[in-house]
Parts: C-alpha cells; sequence; structure tokens
C-alpha cells in the first residue's frame, strides 16, 4: 500500500482537524459537517495530483489553448451514514464521478467486541474505473475490508484509492493485509491507539453522531 499522510506539513488542513477534534467546536454540528466537507476537498486536490490527464486543446474567445485535460472514470463510494460529508467534498471536486453508497454498521456481540454488518449496497460498475472509498474513521479497518469484499461484485477497477481523516495505525495494518500493494492511502492523520471498543483515541469521537446526531 502507498501511503500519503498530511500531518506533517504545516497547512490549513491541521485546522479543519483540529476543528473537528475540538470538543466545544464539535457542538455546531454544521461546522463539523462542512469542516469534513473542506478536508475531502483537500484531499481531492492532493489525489488529483496522482490521476490522469490527456493534452487537449480549449477553445476560449480569443484563441485556442493547449491544456492537460483531467480524465478520469471516477467512483466514489462511502460507507453510511459517517462517510456523506467526505463523500461531499470529493464530489464537490470530482464533480462528474459515479457513486456508490454501502450501509455498514457494527453489531456488538458484546460490550468490546462487534462484527461488520454490511446490507445496502448502491454501485455501478467499477470495471476499468477508478474507485475512491472514502472513509473518515480509519479505526479498525474492518469496515473497509467488508465493503471492499463486497464491491468486488461490482466489476474490477483499474486503480483503487482510499481516503481517510483520522486513522489508527492498526487500522492502517490490517487493511495493508487486505488490499493490493499498488492501493493508495490518503490520509490527514494518524492516532495513537483505539480503545477497547475500537474507538481511536484521541480521535474525535464517533463521527455519525457528530455529524448527524445521536442514534438509539
Ligand atoms: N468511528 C468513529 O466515528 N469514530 C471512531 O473513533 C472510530 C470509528
Amino acid at each position: 500500500m502507498i501511503i500519503h499522510k498530511f500531518d506533517s506539513e504545516n497547512s490549513i488542513l491541521n485546522k479543519f482537524i483540529a476543528e473537528i477534534r475540538d470538543v466545544e467546536i464539535q457542538k455546531d454540528s454544521m461546522r463539523f459537517r462542512r469542516n469534513i466537507e473542506r478536508i475531502g476537498e483537500i484531499m481531492s486536490y492532493e489525489v488529483s495530483k496522482n490521476l490522469h490527464y490527456k493534452p487537449s486543446d480549449v477553445t476560449t474567445p480569443l484563441g485556442i489553448k493547449q491544456i492537460d485535460k483531467f480524465e478520469n472514470n471516477i467512483v466514489l463510494c462511502s460507507i453510511l451514514r459517517a462517510g456523506l460529508p467526505l463523500h461531499h467534498g470529493l464530489l464537490n471536486y470530482f464533480d462528474d464521478a459515479e457513486n456508490a453508497f454501502i450501509s455498514a454498521y457494527r453489531k456488538h456481540t458484546t460490550e468490546t467486541e462487534f462484527e461488520i454488518v454490511v446490507e445496502y449496497f448502491a454501485s455501478p460498475s467499477l470495471d476499468d474505473k477508478i474507485l475512491i472509498l472514502a472513509d473518515p474513521m480509519l479505526a479498525t479497518g474492518q469496515s473497509l475490508i467488508s465493503v471492499f469484499e463486497g464491491l468486488k461484485n461490482h466489476g474490477t477497477p483499474k486503480e483503487i484509492h482510499i481516503v481517510s481523516v483520522i486513522g489508527s495505525q492498526t487500522g492502517i495494518d490490517n487493511i495493508k493485509n487486505s488490499f493490493p500493494n499498488s492501493v493508495h492511502l490518503w490520509i490527514a492523520t494518524v492516532d495513537e491507539k483505539l480503545n477497547d471498543k475500537g474507538y481511536i483515541i484521541p480521535g474525535l469521537g464517533d463521527a455519525g453522531d457528530l455529524a448527524f446526531g445521536k442514534k438509539l
């Protein structure tokens, strides 16, 4: 896996990451969603440097300019519901991407143990496309692994990129073993550890609840 991590370089990205972690600023859920979306926009720009371009001519009112045109068939795939703001940020820039949505949730078998249940799949064909999997919190990596297994029924992408905001080293190590070596992981920052419930520490808490409210 080719890993691109952004937290060692100072940039405006770090302000947005600090804000989504901050227990006071988190109270403003609109700001939380918008910050994740802004992170998605910045990550799109970074991913775009690694994508494909074809020389072409653009006709302006006054002449013709040769440019390298962005030519990529992208499928953006996110896990409901926490992935939605990140998905939206990526889609703001990759605006002609196709979209796939999957529901995956942690079904607890005990207080500290859970399995990932994947139920809803809505995906176009992935054959020869660039698959961008968005997962804001790469905790154990189990959701991404389950989703990737399910997506195999929808075709074979020519490239896979995973975009994540906060990860744990455990999660990264787990997905490394389940995805091909050619996969790119674009991750804003990596935290020290997971707690016994599989939450990233210090992390930010529950991204789905912070964006959309608590669930039963
Ligand atoms: N999902 C979250 O929302 N937060 C975590 O820390 C881990 C998974």
